[in-house]
Formats: structure tokens, C-alpha cells, sequence
């Protein structure tokens, strides 16, 4: 299944920096639950962002003992030169060149570090696209459509959502049969003759709730999956939302996207609440700020509404129509107090 991205054993590496920058991205149905080599337990569905990135710059020194060393803004961090190391080694097969070489990675995000906005996903993104700049100089160029997809698939490998964030618009990752070409092992983007003209244009504003190392990884999260006795039934749901999801694209219909994207949100926590052990990560501002947007929903009928990440932070979804200066005032003068320190990452959709 996956011999189209076995690498070519014919080679000619040297010395080179490549730097790549990639953005993150925020599912709307949500993947949350894996099997062995980071295949989803459902097919999700994100929305790629367009001002939070990761820029990566890769030195890649030839014919040096396999090492990698990584600063994060400037500043060495070791432990994630070891995931980085562990994850080289894991993809060798694909790009047989990798462990021929010391690495001197350096990234930065543009968004704040441990913000609680993916960042592995916009990381992983940029690494991949690295290795594929430095694989096409090493056994030739391919088409631009084949590098994206192996960089997809080298995403997954690295952080699974990362795989979503290799392309722009609302791009889907996981088989099902209500998308075309869909996939477990990249992701691909969807049909955007199938998506209505009000999708298009979307804000993302992500209020910090709650800055600071989350206490459970979504590594560990989706490892107690596993034995959540609630775990079957979701993975089901999440892939018979594709079906509304599909049509909601289509007919534009706010109402139901609306309720579908909160409750997708609010059933990846409820996992968590129904894991053993039981974690919490919304706080006391998620909540409140939830409780906020419903009662201004029901007061105005405007398009306002939330999604979650692992996390406490709140993401604020709403069109870039009319009616957008009245609810950014709303989350202004509202919803911000519920912040750490009136943080707010003010996003757009990339299409
Ligand atoms: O890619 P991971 O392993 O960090 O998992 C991310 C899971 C969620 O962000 C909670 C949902 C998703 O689909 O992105």
C-alpha cells in the first residue's frame, strides 16, 4: 500500500540548507483515536489557517555521522532533536538518503510557543516539506502534485495532523467514501467546486484560555482510546458526519454546520471526560466563553461559534460577512476577559 513513496536507492547527496514554512490547521470533525503507524480511527476534516505557521530552515551537512540539533526561536531544545531523531530513523525506507548526514534544524513559530495552537501539526508540515526540497535535489524533481502528497504522507508520520496542513482550503484526512481519492496514509483537499461560496471566506480567532505545557498529550490522549468503551460508537459518528458535512458544504446551510462543528468539539472532550483516567483540559474561561457565545447566538442569530483543539483555548469561528464588526466587537469586549493575559491569535482560513 505505501510502495509509492518507497525512496529511490539511486542518490547523489552534498551539502545544503533548504527552509520551508507551513501553517497549522483546526479539524472540524476531529481525529482523535489511532491504530499502529498513525492510522486514523476516522476520517476528520480541517480547515488550514493562514497567519499561525512554523518557518523551519534545514542545514543538511553530507557524509557526517546521523545526528540532528534543534533550536526553537534561537534556543537548543534537545528533547525534540531526539523526536526528530527517532522520527528520521522511522522513515528511512521512504527517503534512503535521511540518516547520511547531520542536521542543524532551527524554527520558529509565529504564534505564541505553547499557545495550545498545534504546533506540531504546522512543525511537522515544515519538516516534511524540507526533506522533500532536499529529496528533490538529491534524486530529481517529480511533479509539484507527487511531492505534496509524499510530504502529506511524511507529515502523518511525524504528527498525524500534520498531514492536513500540507495543503490550503478545507482538506480532509482518512478514508471515506463520501470523498473522492480520501485516504488513511495523506491527506487531500476537498472538492472545491463542492464548497459553497460562505466556507470560503471564515475567521479563525483563538483565545489563549490558558497559556502553558498542556497536562495531557494527544499522544496519551489518543492512546486511551483504546480502552474507552465509548470509542467504537465515536469513531462511527465521526464518520457518518461526513455525510451532513458533505451536504452543509454544499448548500451553505450556517445553522447545521454550526451545531455539527460545536458538537464535534464538545464530543472530543467528552472522550476525555469518559477515558480511564478521566483528564479535563477545558478550564473554568472555556466554559464561560462557551456559555457566552451560546447566549449571544440566541440574543443576536449571528454566525459565532466555537471549535477545540486538545486544549483549553477557545477557537472563534465566524464568516467574513456583515456581520462580522459586531461579533468581533462582541469577543472584544466580552469574551477576551476570559483570557490569561487578553490573548488572542486572529486567524483567517487559507484558501
Ligand atoms: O496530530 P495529533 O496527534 O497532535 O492529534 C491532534 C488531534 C486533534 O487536534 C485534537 C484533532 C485533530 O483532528 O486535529
Amino acid at each position: 500500500m505505501t510502495t509509492q513513496f518507497i525512496g529511490k536507492e539511486n542518490f547523489t547527496i552534498h551539502t545544503q540548507t533548504v527552509s520551508e514554512s507551513c501553517p497549522s490547521n483546526i479539524a472540524l470533525i476531529k481525529y482523535w483515536g489511532k491504530y499502529d503507524n498513525q492510522i486514523p480511527a476516522n476520517p476528520s476534516i480541517s480547515y488550514t489557517l493562514n497567519h499561525c505557521k512554523t518557518n523551519t530552515s534545514m542545514e543538511f551537512l553530507a557524509d557526517e555521522p546521523f545526528s540532528v540539533q534543534t533550536f526553537l526561536s534561537g534556543n537548543e531544545e534537545v528533547k525534540f532533536a531526539e523526536k526528530i531523531e527517532k522520527y528520521f530513523r522511522n522513515i528511512e525506507q521512504y527517503l534512503p538518503w535521511i540518516l547520511k548526514g547531520k542536521y542543524i534544524i532551527r524554527t520558529e513559530n509565529t504564534f505564541p510557543h505553547s499557545s495550545g495552537i498545534a504546533s506540531s501539526a504546522s512543525g511537522f508540515g515544515a519538516i516534511a516539506k524540507c526533506l522533500m526540497a532536499l529529496d528533490e535535489t538529491f534524486t530529481g524533481k517529480i511533479s509539484e502534485e507527487e511531492s505534496l502528497r509524499k510530504a502529506s504522507f511524511l507529515a502523518r508520520l511525524g504528527s498525524g495532523s500534520a498531514c492536513r496542513s500540507l495543503y490550503n482550503g478545507l482538506i480532509v484526512w482518512g478514508e471515506t467514501e463520501e470523498v473522492q481519492g480520501s485516504s488513511d496514509l495523506f491527506a487531500v483537499p476537498y472538492p472545491d467546486a463542492e464548497i459553497h461560496e460562505v466556507f470560503k471566506s471564515f475567521n479563525d480567532w483563538v483565545l489563549l484560555i490558558h497559556e502553558g505545557q498542556k497536562s495531557v498529550s494527544s499522544t496519551v490522549g489518543h492512546g486511551l482510546m483504546k480502552t474507552n468503551s465509548y470509542a467504537e460508537r465515536r469513531f462511527q459518528e465521526a464518520r457518518e458526519n461526513f455525510v451532513p458535512m458533505k451536504e452543509i458544504l454544499k448548500s451553505g446551510d450556517m445553522e447545521r454546520f454550526i451545531k455539527l462543528v460545536e458538537h464535534e468539539a464538545l464530543t472530543l472532550h467528552a472522550m476525555m471526560m469518559m477515558s480511564d483516567p478521566a483528564f479535563i483540559l477545558m478550564k473554568t474561561g472555556t466554559l464561560e466563553v462557551i456559555n457566552k457565545i451560546w447566549d449571544f447566538r440566541r440574543e443576536t442569530e449571528l454566525p459565532l461559534f466555537f471549535t477545540l483543539d486538545a486544549g483549553a483555548n477557545v477557537h472563534l469561528l465566524f464568516p467574513s460577512d456583515a456581520s462580522e464588526e459586531q461579533i468581533k466587537t462582541f469577543i472584544e469586549t466580552e469574551l477576551l476577559q476570559h483570557t490569561q493575559k487578553n490573548g488572542v491569535v486572529k486567524d483567517v482560513m487559507r484558501f
